[in-house]
């Protein structure tokens, strides 16, 4: 694995630098000429569904309901992220809505209406990083469900007649809620690391408007789970929110499997917003270095998919991977600021550049665990817009990638 890992470095750095430093429209292009499919070249790009830590739509589109005479919705979805908002529609957001989201990767419904209020999950689950095609409709007074061709929920007494409703215009976002969070039936963190295309809303001839997508990433790169940090973004954690350390012995543990890493800077580190490294894990001449405060840092070389183990102790830290074992002795007077940032209202957990710092450092995490709990990056207290919250670029590692 070691000896493969600088290549698949430097193959995957290309590509992600020739899709980062393309515009988004460009992206297409570059895949479309590998692709020799006429059918593919006159489709429209794929759209990401994530909007960054907002939580915004990345579209909205609106309907005039005398008008329609067509009333049902497909898409084509991919993701790996098991839980946020697919689309949300309604006439009124105070007593006439309807999401359809992901929970535990499988379908969820909320609707609420003058005919019914209800919360209901049915179908596959549908994170699983490959395509799958939905319907949703409305068929009389109900609505249906659609996943693959197959139906997978009928709703019945459900809805109205559309025309009749007292505000004839209906809205649909996509990615994401137009009214808070807040009101849901059920609480769902919004955010949705997904694609979507061959999109079909609703009526084309009803639609009044649609806003043009602000989604900020392409869809054209192959995905694989994870959690990718391109070069420079971030991500942080309140200390309060994370799983707590053990505390007779006082001992707290981080770890992650790093499946691709190019560049120079942070991985991680636990400090505050004012001194960001207490202690911190840093990526450097494919490297990974611990070092606290100032103080001598120790290292480990980088090896590819194999879990990274920090176990902080009382009086030291253990960086481990597989068999190598490196032990990390901490000053007495950096050791009581280490255990302090837990009661300190700001301590916090930083992943990739620290605040202030200029980093390079490009790296995906298969997942990343504190006190052998999975942290979700939907639940961090800030991020960068563009991290990939449940993906990553593809590794083409063993030569399928997709370069060719
Ligand atoms: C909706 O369509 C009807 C019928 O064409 C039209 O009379 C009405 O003004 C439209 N409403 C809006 C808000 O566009
Ligand atoms: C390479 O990728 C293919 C397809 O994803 C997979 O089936 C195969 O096991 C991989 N080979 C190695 C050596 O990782």
């Amino acid at each position: 694995m070691e000896c493969r890992g600088p290549l698949a470095i430097a193959r995957w750095l290309l590509l992600l630098l020739l899709l980062l430093l393309l515009p988004p429209h460009s992206h297409q292009g570059l895949v479309l000429r590998q692709i020799p499919s006429t059918q593919r070249i006159q489709d429209p790009p794929a759209m990401h569904l994530g909007n960054g830590p907002g939580q915004e739509p990345v579209s909205i589109m609106t309907f005039n309901l005398t008008k329609i005479t067509k009333t049902s919705s497909s898409f084509e979805f991919r993701t790996w992220d098991p839980e946020g908002v697919i689309f949300y529609g309604d006439t009124n957001p105070k007593d006439d809505w309807f999401v359809l989201g992901l929970r535990d990767g499988r379908p969820e419904i909320q609707l609420h209406n003058h005919w019914a209020q209800l919360t209901v999950g049915a179908g596959p689950r549908l994170d699983d990083g490959r395509w799958h095609q939905v319907e949703v409709k409305i068929l009389g007074d109900s609505v249906l469900l659609g996943v693959d061709g197959e139906e997978v929920l009928r709703l019945r007494q459900v809805s109205g007649p559309l025309v009749k409703k007292s505000q004839p215009i209906m809205r649909i976002a996509l990615g994401g809620l137009l009214f808070p969070v807040s009101s849901l039936r059920l609480p769902l963190v919004p955010a949705l690391d997904a694609c979507l295309r061959q999109d079909n809303w609703l009526d084309q001839q009803a639609q009044t408007s649609v806003s043009a997508p602000t989604s900020l990433r392409s869809c054209a790169i192959e995905s694989q789970p994870g959690i990718f940090f391109p070069p420079g973004t971030h991500a942080e954690f309140s200390l309060q929110d994370i799983p707590q350390p053990h505390a007779e012995p006082w001992a707290f543990s981080l770890e992650l499997e790093i499946q691709l890493a190019a560049g120079s800077g942070h991985l991680l580190a636990l400090g505050t917003p004012e001194n960001p490294s207490w202690l911190s894990l840093h990526l450097q001449n494919q490297k990974v270095v611990l070092s606290s405060g100032s103080g001598p840092g120790l290292d480990l070389s980088l090896v590819l998919g194999l879990p990274l183990q920090l176990k902080l102790a009382v009086s030291s830290v253990v960086l481990s991977q597989g068999p190598k074992k490196e032990i990390l002795a901490l000053p007495p007077v950096g050791l009581g600021s280490l255990l302090n940032l837990w009661v300190h209202p700001q301590g916090r957990l930083f992943l990739g550049a620290l605040p202030g710092e200029t980093s390079s450092a490009s790296f995906c995490l298969d997942s990343l665990w504190a006190q052998d709990q999975r942290l979700d990056m939907d639940r961090a207290l800030s991020r960068s817009q563009d991290v990939w919250t449940h993906s990553c670029p593809q590794s083409s590692g063993n030569g399928t990638g997709t370069t060719h």
